[in-house]
């Protein structure tokens, strides 16, 4: 809801939140509170507010007849450079002159039924009524107006925040920096905590106190990144997962992004998050509007998990595009790390036709299948079949998988251009690149110009042919970062403006196609995660979260997204039993468990299966196929970190159903007990807690095996591998029938684990990098 009061104090409220600012004497906005909900009224506004009666030493008032009217003393809902504020700006803007000055004061304010962006991916209503907050401000001698957007997601504590400027002048200006949100905030011991990494290592948490100065997370990659990803956090010194306040923050944007905190010493910290202004200015001309992309941020006082909570919530209703939001997802199987690109026709059939027989429901072809490409080297921007590997074409094989009762999906990297390619040679100057100077290539290849209208053209009409030959999915890749900044279509002055033109051309690509192909299910690919953000998220239901299918790599990797991110929305493979990327040996269970938190997908050779391990498949995507209904809006927790076990566990909206995983480091001796804590559940209601039980090889016991065989086994004559055909031990299941209660403040023990002291049914073995899955219903 937004109120706003005879003098000019604006109330915006969410559920449980309250975010307030107010025009003061010199028509600036200066902002008063966003935190737990309160009752903004006149004496609230009045102790709030705040208390300056005379300039400071030798900081600037604003003018003569404001003296205490010191900028840089004040928490201000915009700001820009050259009036006193001497903290990085909002916006700054160069005028024809060369000054930079920007004097902006309020005009007036208008609520609207929120308004969608059409250049700019964003948030949308979808039936929900949301109230759009427009705020004007003028800058009266420079001609120059900006307006403050504020859209409120009351009942998931979610405001968003953009900015528009205009040029009202005849003379061109040029915006240097244009941010989405600030927030200034009296720092009470504030913890930055941003998420970095890289290709195979998306999303670890780095928490950084706010003390002095500024603290940066970007990105200057030409993507969002798994360097940095947008989404950041800032919570008060003692939050848990449970307990404690905590602001998240996410930017509807895929480029070059910055969030920064800049403390000062009168203890001010402000926040800023939007496009990153180091390769980036704009130039508009008379009557011209700049829009910044959205930026999103949630409030509790609830600790990390209900903060996941808010934003989860939010992207769900509010991002995910209809046709898919809340809808459970087919299981599918990749033929990536089962062949590469050593594929024929014939191969890919018998996999599918396995894989179907397992109840695995969607079949898909990865990189390999177009112009000549045997290896990563070529053929990026020839849109065609390699018929020596697909004779009948895409349509032959979608037709062949869809006999076979499968869905049929296909890879395609549409941004790329290699130098090895049809396409190249007939366009060179198609390629983002300096005609004539040396361009550094990733993969072997370079970005097509997107800036460029011809070139999206093309990308359409290319992309429009493939996803018409039966296609249900598309996994949309772009593997490599930016370089060489320079578009041949655009003018030389124009050329800061490449980083962001390129998101409008690929954006407009991706509105137009999603458009045309509303039911297929796209899936968003960056080398994994290189571009996993809420700009992506509005046209890709999936994001391949990460190349790492190592269980133990994507058990940590897949918890830090679920900070930002809802874990429906991220695809979780099963690979092979030897990673490809870290060699790790897991058990096909240990890489199930953790696959099963997220979309499910296969990506190993299903023939090569054992008959063994296909019967277990089969039984992995039939217990998926049961919790998968309820994972699509389910709530996430994360218990707060014991330092060799990470558990997660989610509940369904209802409560009705939850399920937790546990992963276990090292083996630690002497350790016997362990346990998964729940939340989330009805205190009083009834449920049945189960997990499953397990068989264990006798080679797991080494020649611990003598100890209990009649006769001595040599293990060197393969006594005990023979033996190990024959008997293996087991561990029994769980089942308890508790309440709601226990589970919420206790959660659920397992089975002792065994410490070197005696084996029995109701013991269990637990190694390295061990799992235990708990599933539990109401009963
Ligand atoms: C990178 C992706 O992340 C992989 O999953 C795979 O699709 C390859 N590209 C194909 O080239």
């Amino acid at each position: 809801m937004i109120k706003v009061t005879e003098n000019k104090v604006f109330e915006l409220s969410t559920k449980r939140t309250t975010y307030g600012f107010f025009v003061n004497d010199i028509n600036y906005l200066e902002h008063l509170y966003y935190g737990k909900k309160i009752d903004l009224n006149n004496e609230a506004f009045e102790a709030l507010k705040s208390k300056q009666e005379f300039p400071i030493g030798n900081a600037v008032s604003y003018d003569e007849e404001h003296q205490a009217m010191t900028l840089e003393s004040k928490l201000l809902e915009y700001s820009t450079r050259g009036k006193g504020d001497i903290r990085n700006p909002l916006v700054e803007i160069e005028y024809v002159n060369g000054s930079r000055t920007t004097d902006l004061k309020y005009q007036g304010y208008e609520i609207k039924e929120h308004v969608e962006m059409e250049e700019l991916p964003c948030s949308r209503a979808k039936g929900e009524k949301i109230e759009d907050l427009f705020i004007t401000l003028l800058d009266q001698e420079n001609k120059v107006e900006v307006t403050l957007i504020y859209s409120i997601y009351e009942s998931d504590d979610v405001i968003t925040r953009r900015m528009e400027i205009k040029n009202l002048g005849t003379d061109d200006v040029k915006v240097l920096r244009a941010f989405s949100l600030q927030l200034d905030l009296y720092n009470e011991e504030y913890t930055f905590t941003s998420f970095h990494g890289g290709w195979t290592k998306e999303m670890k948490r780095y928490d950084q106190p706010c003390i002095i100065g500024s603290l940066v997370s970007e990105s200057l990659v030409g993507l969002s990144s798994s360097r940095s990803n947008p989404f950041v956090m800032l919570s008060k010194k003692g939050c848990t997962e449970e307990n404690g306040e905590v602001y998240g923050f996410n930017l509807i944007y895929s480029g070059n992004h910055q969030e920064s905190v800049e403390v000062d010493t009168q203890n001010h910290l402000r926040f800023l998050t939007g496009i990153n202004p180091t390769t980036f200015s704009y130039t508009l001309k008379n009557g011209e509007t700049f829009r910044t992309p959205e930026a999103v941020m949630t409030y509790t006082n609830f600790g990390y998990n209900e903060m996941s909570h808010n934003l989860h919530g939010f992207i769900n209703k509010h991002i995910v595009r209809s046709e898919f939001a809340f809808m459970p997802r087919p299981v599918l199987i990749n033929s990536w790390e089962a062949a590469y690109f050593k594929f024929n026709q014939s191969l890919l059939l018998k996999m599918a036709k396995k894989a179907a027989k397992a109840g695995i429901e969607l079949f898909v072809l990865d990189d390999g299948w177009f112009g000549e490409r045997n290896e990563d080297d070529s053929s990026l921007g020839d849109w065609k079949e390699n018929k020596k590997k697909l004779p009948g074409g895409l349509i032959g094989l979608s037709t062949k998988i869809h006999k076979i009762g499968m869905k049929f999906g296909i890879w395609v990297e549409p941004e790329g251009i290699s130098e090895k390619s049809n396409l190249y040679k007939a366009h060179p100057e198609w390629a983002l690149k300096l005609k004539d100077h040396h361009h550094s290539m990733g993969r072997h290849q370079m970005i097509l110009d997107l800036t460029n209208d011809e070139v999206v053209n093309y990308v359409i009409e290319s992309m429009r042919y493939v996803f018409s030959q039966g296609v249900d999915y598309v996994k949309w890749d772009m593997n490599r970062v930016f370089t060489d900044y320079f578009s041949q279509s655009l003018a030389s002055e124009k050329m800061n403006e490449v980083s962001h033109r390129y998101y409008l051309g690929l954006y407009r690509i991706l509105d137009t196609l999603t458009k045309e192909f509303p039911h297929i299910l796209m899936e968003n690919c960056a080398s994994g995660g290189n571009r996993f953000d809420l700009g992506m998220c509005t046209y890709f239901p999936q994001t391949w979260a990460s190349d790492n299918t190592d269980a133990v790599s994507r058990m940590s990797i897949q918890r830090y997204y679920s900070y930002g991110y809802p874990l429906n929305l991220l695809g979780c493979h099963v690979a092979s039993h030897h990673n490809h990327q870290t060699l790790r040996f897991t058990t096909l269970d240990i890489r199930f468990n953790v696959a099963l938190f997220g979309q499910l997908g296969y990506e190993l050779n299903i023939c090569d299966a054992t008959r063994k391990e296909f019967n277990e498949i089969k039984e992995q995507v039939k217990l998926y196929k049961q919790q998968r209904d309820y994972f699509v809006n389910a709530k996430v927790y994360r218990s707060s970190f014991d330092t060799n076990n990470v558990t997660l566990s989610v509940v369904s909206e209802d409560k009705k159903h939850a399920m937790g995983v546990i992963m276990q480091h090292r083996i630690a001796a002497g350790k016997w007990e362990d346990y998964i804590r729940f939340h989330g559940l009805e205190e009083n209601a009834e449920y049945r807690v189960y997990s499953k039980g397990y068989n264990h090889s006798l080679l797991r016991f080494g020649t611990l095996a003598n100890m209990v065989s009649p006769i001595h086994l040599k293990e060197d004559r393969g006594l005990i591998k023979l033996l190990a055909k024959f008997v293996s031990m087991k561990e029994q299941g769980l089942e308890y029938n508790v309440k709601g209660e226990l589970l919420n403040s206790f959660g659920v023990g397992l089975r002792p684990s065994y410490i070197g002291t005696g084996f029995n049914d109701k013991t269990k073995l637990f190694g390295d990098f061990d799992t235990r899955l708990i599933l539990i219903d109401q009963k």
